[in-house]
């Protein structure tokens, strides 16, 4: 008896839309073999229909609207190439969902910020909304949250969910380059986008995040409750410290679950050379899950590119071949439960403090005093070198205190004659 095929409409050609269609091609028999049916390209749409992808497009439907497509009979699968958190993507995804059609995007900048709104839509026209590729790319964070660990509550989720940040970081640290001058080779290297602004700023991490969050916890999808801070500030005398004292400097994304609410973070943070994450370097992504039963699972791999990208798109269309279909974010959309957010004044951890002080008899116990009147004590202090009468960096690493208490102390310091520059912190992460 002959099966009928699983028929994918392609909106979007790039980089991960051609890497999926290349996919299909060369896996169609295992394919076959592991969805029990054909996967067949039946439907595709990009702008430019006569640019020359490497592919042999010819037996598809072409289609200049990827919305139209995406209400078309000839598909069972709307598949979400194009990016972006509006425009064509929204529009076409939306009128899959409408046609009551099983969508898989890798858009992270949608999910983000209309993840909820489509999640509820979908579940209530009995279509799918999938979205593996759009987190850490080919490591399969959503399907693990969302089946393997489903039996846990989660404590803390966190990760390096850049790349581009993390390829940035580990080359300053290898060649003790600032970041200006890494970020230029990161771009002429094609790790970097020509505008940097939503990978290093912070930004594609948070969407990431945001979505993490929500699949861990069972609430709505948050971006603004994200507090977002990029790396354009770490320099290489603190990544130079950050060795000194055993660490290493990574931009990680944070979900954490308190009494006081849902805690969601993205910024450079020290972590100890010891710990799983602080040897992931380059362009690697890799996601931390703690939940009851199971301490914690570390996953490593490649958040981008087109092989990795691609693989986690299919591992979303092999579920809609199968018949798997999965709460969107491990619970029903409707019974997503807003949690209340807290901010980062209430943040309670470690900091990396470096002042610029200049160099005279009496300072070091000014700063002292100002810290022990607000209830912030130092673990260690590190002064690099002596040049009377001149700025010399001073490192105060304190134990956990609050990051309110921390920022105020700062004003003070910040206003003694004798010191030189903004103090510069960084979140010490206990992991
Ligand atoms: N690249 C990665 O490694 C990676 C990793 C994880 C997730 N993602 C996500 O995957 C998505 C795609 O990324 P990408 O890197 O593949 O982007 P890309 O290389 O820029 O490709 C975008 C594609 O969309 C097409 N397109 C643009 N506007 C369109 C419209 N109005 N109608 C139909 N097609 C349109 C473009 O057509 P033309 O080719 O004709 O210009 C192009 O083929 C994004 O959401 C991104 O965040 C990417």
């Amino acid at each position: 008896m002959s099966v009928s095929p699983l028929r994918l409409g392609i909106a979007g050609l790039g980089t991960v839309g051609g890497g999926v269609v290349r996919l299909i091609s060369e896996q169609s028999d295992l394919l076959q073999a592991r969805c029990g049916r054909p996967v067949q390209v039946a439907a595709i749409s990009a702008l430019d229909q006569n640019k020359d992808r490497g592919l042999d497009l010819s037996a598809f439907d072409w289609h200049d609207d990827p919305v139209v497509m995406a209400g078309s009979d000839a598909i069972d699968v709307f598949v979400e190439l194009i990016g972006g958190e509006g425009g064509p993507a929204k529009a076409s995804v939306e009128a899959a969902i409408a046609a009551g059609k099983n969508v898989v995007t890798a858009n992270k900048a949608l999910i983000a910020h209309h993840g909820t709104a489509l999640a509820i839509e979908a579940e209530g026209r009995g279509g799918s909304l999938n979205f593996e590729a759009a987190v850490a790319g080919g490591i399969p964070i959503v399907k693990a949250i969302r089946e393997g660990l489903a039996g846990n509550n989660f404590s803390r989720v966190y990760g390096i969910l850049n790349g581009t940040c993390n390829y940035i970081l580990s080359a300053m640290r290898d060649s003790g380059r600032d970041f200006a001058d890494v970020l230029n080779e990161a771009q002429a290297l094609g790790y970097a986008e020509a505008d940097p602004a939503f990978d290093v700023d912070g930004v594609d991490a948070a969407h990431k995040l945001a979505i993490l969050t929500s699949l861990a916890f069972g609430c709505p999808v948050n971006l603004e409750a994200v507090h977002i801070e990029g790396i354009r500030q770490v320099s290489a005398i603190d990544i130079d410290f950050a060795t000194e004292l055993g660490y290493r400097i990574k931009l990680l994304g944070i979900a954490r679950l308190m009494d006081q609410g849902v805690e969601q973070r993205v910024h450079p943070c020290m972590v100890t050379e010891e710990s799983a994450i602080a040897s992931v370097s380059g362009v690697f992504n890799a996601v931390v899950v703690e939940g009851g039963y199971i301490d914690k699972v570390v996953f490593e791999g490649r958040g981008a590119g087109e092989g990795p990208t691609a693989s986690a798109v299919m591992g979303d269309v092999i579920d809609v071949a199968r018949g798997n279909r999965l709460p969107t974010f491990s619970i029903s959309a409707d019974g997503l439960r807003t949690i209340q957010s807290t901010t980062m004044d209430h943040h309670v951890g470690p900091y990396y403090v470096r002042l610029t002080v200049i160099d005279q008899p009496g300072v070091i116990a000014d700063i002292s005093a100002i810290l022990r009147d607000r209830n912030i004590s130092i673990g260690s202090m590190l002064q690099r070198g002596r040049d009377p009468g001149e700025p010399v960096p001073v490192v105060l690493i304190t134990h956990e205190c609050k990051e309110k208490a921390l920022t105020k102390a700062m004003e003070q310091i910040s206003a003694l004659k004798a010191v030189a520059e903004e103090p510069k912190i960084i979140r010490i992460e206990a992991l």
